[in-house]
C-alpha cells in the first residue's frame, strides 16, 4: 500500500467522517508545486481552496513566522501587539478609508468573520434605535440562494445551500433568500424591515459565479435606499484573488461591513471583519472577542503577504496569468468544456455534462490539483504567484483530461 493510501486509511479510522476521505495525503510544498506522502509531485492548482496565495513554503512567509514564533507567539486579546495593530493598519490603508472610522476586528476563520459581521450588524442597528425597543435584533438578513459563508449556526444560517443548511436548523436569524443577480427581485426584497445584505461579490462555493454587470452597485442602492446595511463576504474573492485588492473595488463600491480570511494569512488562520462608518465602533467593550483572533503568528504572516503582493506586483501577474489561463481553457473547445467564468486567478471551466469529479481525478492522474466545486465546473483558484509556464503546462494537458474525463 502507497504511503498516502495508508495515512488515509489511518485519516478514515480516527477522523469524523465530515469530509469523507480525501484522495491524497500530501507531504510538503514550494512555490506553486506540492508532493503527496509518496514523493509524487502535483501542479497546485487550488491553493488549499483559494488559501495559499504565496503558494507553498514561500521565503516571507517563513520568514515572518520563524520572526515573529521566535520572539512572541501569542498574548491573547487582553494585550496590544505591534503586528496586530501594523496589520489593522495595513488593511485600512488598502481599502482606502482615509480615517473615516473603520476599524477591524481580527477572528481565526471565515466563519468566524462573518458571525462577527452578524453580530455588528445587530448591534449596529440596536444602537441606532437606542431608547425605543430591541426591534433591531430579530429584522430580517437577506442572502442568496448558492451562496457559501460557513458551516457555524450564524454563518450556516444565512447560507443559500439547503442540503448543508436544512439539516442543522432552527437558526436564530431570519432570512430572505433571492436568486443571485436578480435585481428586480432583489429590490421586492430590501425593504426598510431589513437588517442587511449580506452577500459574496462572486458566488464561490457557489461555483465560481460572477453577478451581472452592475448588480453590486444596484445592491448598494438599494441598501441606502432601505436603510439597511450591505455586508460584503470577500472570505473568497479578497486579497488579490480576481487581480485587485478586493473585489468591490472594481464594482466601485463600498459595504458597510466586509470580511476577510483564506488568502489574507497565506496559509496561517486568520480572518477579518472590517466594519466601516457607524459599523466601525458599533461594538462596544465586552461585545465580541476571541483568545486566538489577531494572534501575532497569524498577523506577521498576512503582513508578509500583503508586503510581498504588493512589493512584486502580484496584481498584475493575477490579472495576466489569469486570463493567460482563462483564454487557454476556452482554446481547447472540447466538446466537455462549455466555458469559462470568472475573473483573475478564480475561475471555473465550466463543462457540458455533471463530469467535474471525473475532471478532477484525471487532473491529479496528470500532476494537477484542481476542484469540482459544482457536478459541472472545475474550480481553478491557484496561488497568485502562478506563473505563465505554470499556467501553460495545465491548458496543455487539459484536453486529453477532458477527453479521459468524458469516457
Ligand atoms: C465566501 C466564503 N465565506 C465564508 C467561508 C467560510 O470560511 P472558513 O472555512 O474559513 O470558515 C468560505 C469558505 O469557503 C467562503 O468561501
Amino acid at each position: 500500500m502507497s504511503e498516502s493510501d495508508a495515512l488515509r486509511e489511518r485519516f478514515e479510522a480516527v477522523m469524523m467522517p465530515n469530509y469523507g476521505t480525501p484522495p491524497l495525503a500530501l507531504a510538503r510544498g514550494e512555490g506553486c508545486r506540492v508532493w503527496d506522502a509518496d514523493g509524487n509531485q502535483y501542479l497546485d492548482l487550488i491553493a488549499g481552496i483559494a488559501v495559499s496565495a504565496l503558494g507553498h513554503a514561500h521565503p516571507a512567509i517563513v520568514d515572518a513566522v520563524t520572526d515573529q514564533v521566535g520572539k512572541l507567539a501569542h498574548t491573547s486579546n487582553l494585550f496590544v501587539h505591534e503586528p496586530g495593530v501594523r496589520l489593522a493598519e495595513r488593511l485600512l490603508g488598502l481599502l482606502n478609508t482615509d480615517g473615516g472610522g473603520a476599524r477591524v476586528f481580527f477572528c481565526n476563520s471565515g466563519a468566524e468573520a462573518n458571525e462577527a459581521a452578524i453580530k455588528l450588524v445587530r448591534r449596529t442597528l440596536k444602537t441606532e434605535i437606542v431608547g425605543r425597543s430591541v426591534r433591531g435584533t430579530d429584522r430580517p438578513f437577506v442572502a442568496a440562494i448558492g451562496s457559501f459563508h460557513g458551516r457555524t449556526m450564524g454563518s450556516l444560517s444565512i447560507t443559500g445551500k439547503e442540503p448543508i443548511r436544512t439539516p442543522f436548523g432552527p437558526f436564530g436569524v431570519n432570512v430572505r433568500w433571492i436568486p443571485y443577480g436578480d435585481e428586480a427581485v432583489l429590490a421586492r426584497a430590501v425593504d426598510e424591515d431589513v437588517a442587511a445584505v449580506f452577500l459574496e461579490p462572486t458566488l464561490g462555493e457557489g461555483g465560481v459565479v460572477p453577478p451581472p454587470e452592475g448588480y453590486l452597485r444596484a445592491v448598494r442602492q438599494a441598501c441606502d435606499e432601505a436603510g439597511a446595511l450591505l455586508v460584503l463576504d470577500e472570505i473568497q474573492s479578497g486579497i488579490g484573488r480576481t487581480g485587485a485588492w478586493f473585489a468591490h473595488q472594481e464594482a466601485g463600491i463600498t459595504p458597510d461591513v466586509l470580511t476577510l480570511a483564506k488568502g489574507l494569512g497565506g496559509g496561517l488562520p486568520i480572518g477579518a471583519c472590517v466594519g466601516f462608518g457607524a459599523a466601525g465602533t458599533a461594538l462596544g467593550k465586552g461585545d465580541h472577542g476571541s483568545t486566538f483572533g489577531g494572534n501575532p503568528i497569524a498577523c506577521a504572516a498576512a503582513l508578509a503577504v500583503l508586503d510581498t503582493i504588493e512589493q512584486q506586483d502580484i496584481l498584475a501577474n493575477v490579472k495576466a496569468v489569469g486570463a493567460a489561463l482563462a483564454a487557454g481553457i476556452e482554446a481547447t473547445g472540447h466538446p466537455l468544456l462549455k466555458g469559462v467564468r470568472g475573473s483573475g486567478l478564480w475561475l471555473a471551466a465550466v463543462l457540458t455534462a455533471d463530469r467535474s469529479a471525473a475532471v478532477c481525478a484525471a487532473a491529479q492522474a496528470r500532476g494537477f490539483l484542481v476542484n469540482p466545486v459544482q457536478p459541472d465546473a472545475v474550480r481553478l483558484a491557484p496561488p497568485l504567484i502562478l506563473s505563465q509556464a505554470e499556467a501553460g503546462e495545465f491548458t496543455a494537458a487539459l484536453p486529453e483530461i477532458l477527453t479521459e474525463a468524458q469516457a
